[in-house]
């Protein structure tokens, strides 16, 4: 990533097939980078059983508190990284291991926050998590320094970034499904739909209700015949990792052959 927190286009991805764990970490060592283990938990029955003893534990002391599922990554980031200003579809967490960062949190399902037709497109899977951002909006934010063993947790889809200050940074994030995540997912792509392909003018964002069981069961039946195509958002590599190299990074001279 670059610099600076309102230049989220600075990000890049860089291939990492055929390179080491052990040259991967000495880039991100040096480097600029977020290394995001993705779905550890599908790939280690440990993280797995780690993960649902770590909801359990919350369960316990919430009892309202009613995850239908949950699932992980690690993250493993430079000292100097930054995660530009966005807000994630799924609700989630971030369990911190190693290093220290700073995380700021910002209002939750406001518009002059995160737009809400952004917000569909985030659920619907169409765009990239980064959101524009000014620097003004730190004004309404809340923000935490967070050291090895904290957890800082925040509401569904509420816009967050992150700095980090110090040392190689280790997290643990997780992801959960709750009835209620899973009704907002819903209607948001519903939404989604009638916005965009129906011509609706801001279509309300009401999550309960007979009006929103309708729109998200219609938008099932659609989504089911393929009346709406997404065309999903991902990122291509245009470096490769190389330890070895100033910054961790060569530029990926076939960038465009590579598979999006
Ligand atoms: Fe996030």
């Amino acid at each position: 990533m670059g610099n600076d927190a309102s230049r989220p286009e600075e990000n890049r991805l860089a291939a990492t097939e055929g390179v080491s764990g052990a040259e991967l970490l000495e880039a991100v060592r040096h480097g600029r980078f977020w290394l995001n283990l993705t779905r550890i938990d599908l790939a280690d029955a440990r993280y797995r059983e780690l993960i649902e003893a770590l909801y359990g534990q919350l369960i316990e002391v919430a009892p309202h508190f009613r995850p239908k599922s949950c699932q992980g990554s690690v993250l493993i980031s430079s000292p100097q990284a930054l995660v530009y200003y966005h807000a994630d579809a799924p609700a989630n967490m971030l369990w911190h291991i190693r290093g220290r960062k700073r995380i700021w949190i910002y209002p939750a399902l406001d518009e002059r926050y995160l737009q809400r037709d952004l917000l569909e497109d985030i659920f619907a899977g169409v765009r990239h998590e980064y959101l524009p951002y000014h620097q003004s909006y730190d004004q309404a934010a809340v923000c935490y320094d967070v050291a090895p063993g904290q957890w800082v947790a925040w509401p569904h889809n509420a816009p967050h970034r992150v700095t980090n200050l110090e040392g190689l940074n280790i997290s643990l994030a997780t992801e959960h499904f709750t009835a209620a995540t899973l009704r907002r997912q819903r209607v948001y792509v519903a939404n989604r739909f009638l916005r965009t392909r129906l011509g609706w003018k801001h279509p309300s964002p009401r999550e309960t209700g007979a009006v929103a069981m309708l729109k998200s069961v219609a938008y099932r039946c659609v989504a089911r015949l393929g009346l709406d195509p997404l065309q999903y958002k991902r990122y291509a590599p245009v470096l490769r990792i190389n330890a070895q190299a100033p910054g961790g990074v060569t530029a990926l001279a076939d960038a465009k052959s590579l598979p999006a």
